[in-house]
């Protein structure tokens, strides 16, 4: 541990903490737009700058790491330089908020009190059209904040986006300006979930509650698609009741927000017509059924006992899957070694 001065007050934390991380523990929160926990440090938006004594200029908190002695003010002049530089910012982007997708940038305008003074003639960016179906990329709303290419390099390791032009012209597209479906893009939506802006963006959310996405319900589950077991939120219209789409959390412990393309795009099938909700019965007609969780339940013990009766608790086996959950697994095999008396249980990833 190191001891340090930050605003006046002396405060302690584990030597080489990014001074970002160790003032927040401290309640004091520094403004970030570039910095994403995931990703190597970077300092480029500057918003973060405090005044380090002894620095010749201020220094970006989110690439400083703190050392012993050191003296931080994070109340001094750069307020009023995080003010200028989030109306710069806010000056650059014709759409700093579209479509109500959450969007740091305009959440830190709010809190600092920042508008953009004028709209700089060549803020229009050139539009960005792709076909995948699933992700949008819109130029407008770009901060060139480098979270997503940052998280295709140091995370997912894709290689698949770039930045392309420079000035009023920059922007950042899928390599060699291919569609993201011919780089080597497994659509896996991380560089879409470290976006600031909402720049990256889910393509069809057409139907969120008024474009807002900020209204959508959050309920926390797992990924039922493969054993890993991902947690996850279902993001859910309060209106229609319909999940519209999935993220998640840095802080969840199996996945740390991390998704493949099918936890978080493949969610569809939850309401598709097709989908049983309700267990089905074969009838003396030969035909299926729709029946009470009880008829069913009390169907399938009855045919199991029997099986047990004519032929022996070893002439039954259970197929297992890890696509449920732990617990379940572990209440299936409870079923096979205590209740029907077989050790022939397995599952059908083992193999
Ligand atoms: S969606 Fe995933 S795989 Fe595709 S570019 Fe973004 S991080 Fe890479
Ligand atoms: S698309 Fe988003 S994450 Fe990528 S540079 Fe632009 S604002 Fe940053
Ligand atoms: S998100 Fe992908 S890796 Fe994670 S549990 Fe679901 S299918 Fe498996
Ligand atoms: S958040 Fe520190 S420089 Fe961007």
């Amino acid at each position: 541990m190191v001891e340090f001065t930050l605003d006046g007050a002396r405060v302690s934390a584990p030597e080489g903490e990014l001074l970002v991380h160790a003032a927040a523990r401290h309640g004091t929160f520094i403004p970030t737009l570039c910095h994403d926990e995931k990703l190597d440090p970077y300092g480029g938006c500057r918003m973060c700058l405090v005044d380090l004594e002894g620095a010749p200029r201020p220094v970006p908190a989110c690439a400083q790491r703190v050392r012993e002695g050191m003296v931080v003010s994070t109340n001094g002049e750069t307020g009023a330089l995080r003010r200028t530089l989030t109306e710069m910012l806010l000056a650059e982007h014709l759409s700093p908020n579209p479509g109500g997708r959450p969007n740091e940038l305009t959440d830190l305008a709010e809190e600092l009190g920042a508008q953009a003074p004028f709209l700089l003639p060549d803020a229009a960016r050139e539009p960005y059209e792709d076909r995948n179906r699933l992700m949008g990329y819109d130029p407008g709303a770009c901060i060139l904040c480098n979270r997503c290419v940052r998280y295709t390099q140091e995370v997912m390791q894709c290689s698949a986006l770039v930045f392309e032009g420079r000035g009023a012209e920059a922007r950042v597209v899928p390599t060699h300006g291919h569609s993201w479906l011919d780089t080597e893009c497994e659509l896996c939506g991380g560089c879409l979930s470290v976006c600031p802006t909402g720049a990256i963006h889910e393509q069809f959310l057409g139907g969120s509650p008024a474009g807002h996405e900020r209204a959508l319900r959050k309920t926390k589950t797992t990924c039922t698609f493969c054993g890993v077991g991902c947690q996850i939120d279902l993001n859910v219209d309060p209106e229609t009741k319909r999940i519209v789409k999935v993220t998640s959390d840095p802080s969840y412990v199996s996945n740390e927000g991390n998704l493949c393309v099918k936890g978080r795009f493949a969610f569809n099938f939850v309401h598709h017509p097709d989908r049983l909700t309700r267990p089905l019965v074969r009838g003396d007609d030969g035909k299926l059924h729709p029946a009470s969780w009880d008829e069913a339940l009390s169907l399938a013990a009855a045919g199991m006992n029997g099986v047990k009766e004519r032929h022996g608790a070893q002439s039954i086996g259970l197929l297992a899957s890890a696509r449920l959950t732990n617990e379940e697994n572990y209440l299936l095999q409870k079923l096979a070694r205590g209740v029907i008396g077989t050790n022939s249980i397995h599952s059908c990833e083992a193999t």
